[in-house]
């Protein structure tokens, strides 16, 4: 079973309860999504693998951990997945990005991609879907496996904040995925939002509503 990492520490859990408040602005919002998108990132790389550089420091020679260089691609869910990406490429510069772009069936209400561009070999690359918000985990499953069908091995999912729904519905369909949520929330409510939660994550990060 994949890990579910929800990020226990000081700093997000006080810049997410700016995020929460009502009262913040759109301004704030974005900077702090792209800050706690910096933070989980710490947590989501902490398995990258590590290689040795032979390099001089001014007082002697040493063998000095470096990456491995192992190919990175990040995938936003469109559109509020977007507002996480700078985050991720402040960490790890040299990433790619790939879009995946999804729409809610008006009578199944199951989600379906109209969008997906992604780099050539995304095969060979370690991916990390990005979206603010696992609800019921219906898109994060779809944009997986449409990331599966192209072929791709190693996935993880980061989230600001998680639903218990959406964790056990992911983790149903793809127990081999790692989560990396800032928060896990209580529950959904009646009309799919996650409660406390923080709204529309999208409406609030390009100042929608
Ligand atoms: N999507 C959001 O933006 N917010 C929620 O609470 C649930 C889904």
């Amino acid at each position: 079973m994949g890990k579910v990492v929800i990020m226990d520490h000081p700093l997000v859990a006080h810049k997410l309860t700016i995020m929460r408040d009502k009262n913040t602005s759109v301004k704030d919002f974005r900077e702090l999504v792209s800050e706690i998108g910096m933070l989980i990132t710490y947590e989501a790389t902490r398995d990258l693998p590590m290689t040795t550089k032979h390099i001089e420091t001014p007082i002697c020679e040493m063998d000095a951990p470096t990456l491995a260089g192992r190919k990175f691609v990040v995938v936003p869910i469109l559109r509020a997945g977007l507002g996480l990406v700078d985050g991720v490429l402040r960490m790890v510069p040299a990433a790619r990005v790939g879009h995946i772009g999804m729409y809610r069936d008006e009578e199944t209400l199951e989600p379906h991609p109209y969008f997906c561009k992604m780099p050539k070999d995304v095969a060979e690359r370690d991916v990390l879907i990005v979206d603010p918000m696992l609800a019921t985990g219906g898109s994060a499953a779809e944009a997986i496996g449409e990331m599966k069908k192209r072929g791709c091995k190693h996935i993880k999912l980061m989230v600001l904040v998680a639903a218990p729904e959406g964790i056990k519905f992911l983790q149903e369909k793809h127990p081999d995925v790692d989560i990396y949520a800032g928060a896990l929330d209580d529950h959904l409510n009646e009309k799919g939002y996650i409660v406390p939660g923080l709204g529309d994550a999208g409406d609030r990060i390009f100042g929608t509503k």
